[in-house]
């Protein structure tokens, strides 16, 4: 880490330090480190081998279903093999020790900062582990029940209704509880942290606005440039998980 960052570092310990609510926004690159994949990393993410209309949407599901559960369910099994990572854990410990300073908002649907012990993280885009179902259930509907065969996803047998990841897909809507939740902590935070997200998915990356709007610090941390930098009052150029453990000494 070069002088100019270590400069910086000092900088945001101590708005941590004066803060009396910080606010977290996470994306994809918090755990890349833990050998998930990101989604626009142009060589290795997600969106650059898949299109995200075909993956993420309700209509690419309908098209081709099997193909797209086939999909999360390779999601899901990478997820019983990864880690959470240093950053994961900087998170879960500061939170721990400091009740009710820091809300954490993630977009990530992989559940590794609940894993590493971060208390009430607000979870944006949903869970990849979870189902639910794709049209309104009727009454024979039951995820316990449902069957899959031929690389289908499960169906009700009464009805023929699938299961679907319970993520949000593109041109859903965000749980409502959850976006009021994180709209609050942007209203509310002294500090905002955007961490590992490029900044492009809104109403995620709205809410670095809404907090820079209501005067907070805005602090990005990412290797690379983000659509967020604009209006950030400190860039920590590196990866999340060398500087969170640093910065939360
Ligand atoms: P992206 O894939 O768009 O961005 C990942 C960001 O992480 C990039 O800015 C990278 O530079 C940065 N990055 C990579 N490695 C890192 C590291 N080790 N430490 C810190 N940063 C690192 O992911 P998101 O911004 O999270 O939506 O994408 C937002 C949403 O778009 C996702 O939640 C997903 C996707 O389509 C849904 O699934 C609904």
């Amino acid at each position: 880490m070069n002088s100019q960052t270590q400069t910086a570092m000092q900088q945001v310990r101590q708005w941590l330090e004066q803060a009396k609510h910080v606010a977290v926004l996470t994306g994809a690159g918090v755990s890349a480190e833990s050998g998930v994949p990101t989604f626009r990393d142009t060589q290795k993410g997600y969106w650059a081998e898949f299109d995200v209309q075909d993956m993420a949407s309700v209509s690419g599901y309908r098209s081709n279903p099997a193909r797209v559960w086939q999909w999360y369910s390779e999601r899901r099994e990478l997820m019983l093999h990864v880690q959470p990572n240093p950053g994961h854990t900087a998170l879960a410990s500061y939170a721990q020790q400091h009740p009710g300073k820091l809300t954490l908002v993630t977009q990530n649907v992989d559940g590794l900062h609940e894993r590493a012990g971060s208390p009430h993280v607000i979870a944006l885009h949903g869970e990849l582990m979870g189902n639910c179902w794709l049209n309104d259930a009727c009454p024979m509907c039951d995820a316990q029940a449902a069957l899959s065969a031929g690389g289908q996803p499960p169906q009700c047998s009464a009805c023929g209704n699938m299961l679907r990841p319970a993520v949000v897909w593109f041109g859903e809507n965000l749980p409502a509880q959850a976006l009021q939740d994180a709209e609050a902590a942007a209203q509310q935070c002294d500090l905002m942290l955007a961490i590992g997200t490029t900044g492009a998915v809104y109403p995620a990356a709205g809410l670095v606005f809404q907090a820079h709007q209501r005067g907070a610090k805005i602090v990005i941390i990412n290797p690379d440039d983000t659509e967020l930098d604009g209006i950030a009052d400190v860039c920590l150029k590196g990866t999340s998980a060398q500087i969170l453990p640093e910065l939360f000494l």
